[in-house]
């Protein structure tokens, strides 16, 4: 009995909170954290296109959203082994066998709070598909890392956003959704990248012009390979950066140019 009013109670604060949740039986539940509404705005968008239900983590003491002062908390508590208080679950994780399981990557991985999560909840036999948004990248190494804390889930990667595109997540979410089988529907799917070659000083130009204004240095591009489809044009690029040690890293750093629009630096994976 004590339980029963305890998890109403839960589910009224979660549904004042903003966080809500469906009393519906759904097989697929979204579940996200959100600092600053990037990764939340993903989440509904995905709760709405899967007709999913949602709920969220919410932090015993938030982080203010204040970026500077959220990066100094992390690391301090990072340095000091902290692990984040949050709130008792909203949700029965027992309903759902898939989960779409979002956050805002903190430090190359998921952020704190979702460690937590990953921590004290098995989501063993669950399929579990991961979703980030970001500044520049991350998904592929966080979902590495949700794969290690939940060995008994079968966990999949799945749709990754820079914070800058998340208006552009509508339309690319429900083609993620149909290509992976996610939804119903039919989608052209789009073509392979051609060959790598070196870059043109236009395509740096490009390359310049999507990445140039990034809050951190990305690096030299050194060779592209292209694909082209409904007049957007795609550009993977490999990329040459120094490293902090004075030694050389290479990344992929992948850029859009829309139809009618200017280059969009979407991703760099490492
Ligand atoms: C503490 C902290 C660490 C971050 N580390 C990374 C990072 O390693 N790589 C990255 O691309 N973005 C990083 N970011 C940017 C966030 O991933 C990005 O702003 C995200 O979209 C925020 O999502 P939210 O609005 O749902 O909180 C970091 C942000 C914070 C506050």
């Amino acid at each position: 009995m004590k339980f029963r009013l305890f998890a109403v109670a839960a589910l009224m604060i979660a549904a004042l909170c903003g966080c809500s949740t469906s009393a519906k039986k759904n097989k697929t539940l979204v579940f996200y954290y959100s600092q600053t509404g990037a990764t939340k705005a993903v989440a509904e968008e995905l709760q709405s296109q899967l007709g999913a239900d949602i709920a969220c983590i919410e932090v015993v003491e938030p982080y203010n959203g204040d970026y500077a002062a959220t990066v100094a908390r992390w690391r301090r508590e990072r340095e000091a082994g902290v692990k984040v208080a949050i709130q008792p679950l909203a949700v029965d994780l027992d309903q759902y066998d898939t989960i779409f399981l979002g956050f805002p990557i903190w430090g190359g991985t998921f952020a704190s709070p979702m460690a937590t999560f990953l921590d004290d909840h098995s989501l063993a036999g669950k399929t579990v598909v991961t979703f980030a948004t970001f500044g520049s990248g991350g998904i592929d190494s966080a979902t590495a890392d949700v794969a290690a804390a939940q060995p008994d889930a079968k966990v999949i990667k799945g749709y990754g956003v820079r914070n800058a595109r998340v208006a552009k997540a509508p339309a690319e979410i429900s083609r993620f959704l149909i290509e992976n089988g996610y939804v119903e529907g039919e989608i052209a799917p789009l073509p392979e990248y051609g060959e790598a070659v070196p870059v043109t000083d236009e395509d740096v130009a490009v390359f310049d012009a999507a990445c140039g204004d990034y809050q951190f240095p990305l690096g030299t591009p050194v060779t592209v390979a292209k694909r082209s489809y409904d007049g957007t044009q795609d550009y993977r690029f490999d990329v040459k950066s120094q490293t902090r040690d004075g030694g050389e890293a290479l990344s992929t750093i992948y850029v859009v140019v829309p139809q009618g629009g200017t280059p969009e630096f979407t991703q760099v994976l490492k």
